[in-house]
């Protein structure tokens, strides 16, 4: 099954992180579906297994725990994000954890001034976020701003099923990765299946609470699905240990070519 394309713009993240409807007339969100409070499992293990060395970028940081779970590690982590209230949010919770990280604000499909900067990037639920003309680049941009030899661990929304959950929105073909990576000069070590934790405030929202003016204009499609995952999650709701699932995710380890 492919997933209806959902692209929010930087401005709609910003709105969602200030805690704002972030459709005009539509209702105040129900929680960040990613804010977790801590970094993703597979970052902590990939860090303990050594998939990070050198100058750190963590792109689309969002609220920056995985940067500070980096950071209290030893790394040198710079986390850039698009929405100036994530990066606000995201220095405070790296005081509150007493580590030092660069957060700013950048565009992750430009990054001018990071040229030649970084060893390794991870990319968590960033890249599903893109059209496919922001993924080029945002991948060229990648390669610009790294040095040779340098390790990209991208993942993010895949038609998968973990347990009865799908992706809500913006699933990603594997094809799309690999075109996308090896047409900017990253050759790609594996790529596979992956979960990725979220938080099941983000599913309480159902279309429902939509503006009409916004329902009219989405494709069917988008609507069938956002029912899908509402009856989904619906499902086991209650069976849930505290407020957190699990999500289908692919995961690709990459490296710079030259
Ligand atoms: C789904 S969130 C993931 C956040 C974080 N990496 C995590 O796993 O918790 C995607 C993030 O990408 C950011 N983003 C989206 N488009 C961006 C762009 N063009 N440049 C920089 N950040 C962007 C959003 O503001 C948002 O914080």
């Amino acid at each position: 099954m492919t997933t209806p394309a959902f692209r929010p713009d930087p401005e709609t993240f910003d709105k969602l992180y200030r805690g704002e409807p972030v459709f005009e007339g539509g209702p105040a969100p129900t929680g960040i579906p990613w804010d977790i409070h801590q970094a993703q499992p597979r970052i902590m293990e990939l860090e303990a297994l050594g998939g990070f060395s050198g100058e750190v970028l963590d792109i689309g940081c969002g609220l920056g725990d995985n940067s500070i779970y980096l950071a209290s590690r030893g790394h040198s982590v710079t986390g850039l994000d698009g929405s100036p209230a994530a990066i606000e949010e995201a220095r405070r919770r790296a005081a509150a954890a007493g580590v030092t990280v660069n957060f700013d604000v950048a565009d992750a499909t430009d990054l001018s001034g990071y040229e030649g900067r970084f060893d390794t990037v991870v990319d968590s639920a960033l890249y599903h976020c893109l059209d496919d003309d922001d993924r080029q680049a945002y991948i060229a941009a990648l390669y610009r701003a790294t040095r040779p030899g340098a390790r990209l661990h991208l993942s993010c929304f895949s038609d998968g099923n973990i347990n009865g959950l799908i992706a809500p929105l913006g699933a990603v073909p594997e094809t799309n990765i690999r075109d996308t990576l090896t047409a900017n000069g990253w050759r790609i070590d594996f790529l596979g299946p992956t979960t990725y934790l979220g938080n099941a405030a983000g599913f309480r929202m159902d279309e429902s609470g939509l503006p009409q003016h916004l329902t009219d204009q989405m494709p069917p499609e988008a609507l069938e699905q956002m029912r899908e995952v509402r009856e989904r999650f619906a499902k086991i709701a209650d069976l849930l240990d505290g407020d957190r699932v699990y999500l289908p995710f692919t995961v690709v380890h990459a490296h710079r070519v030259d």
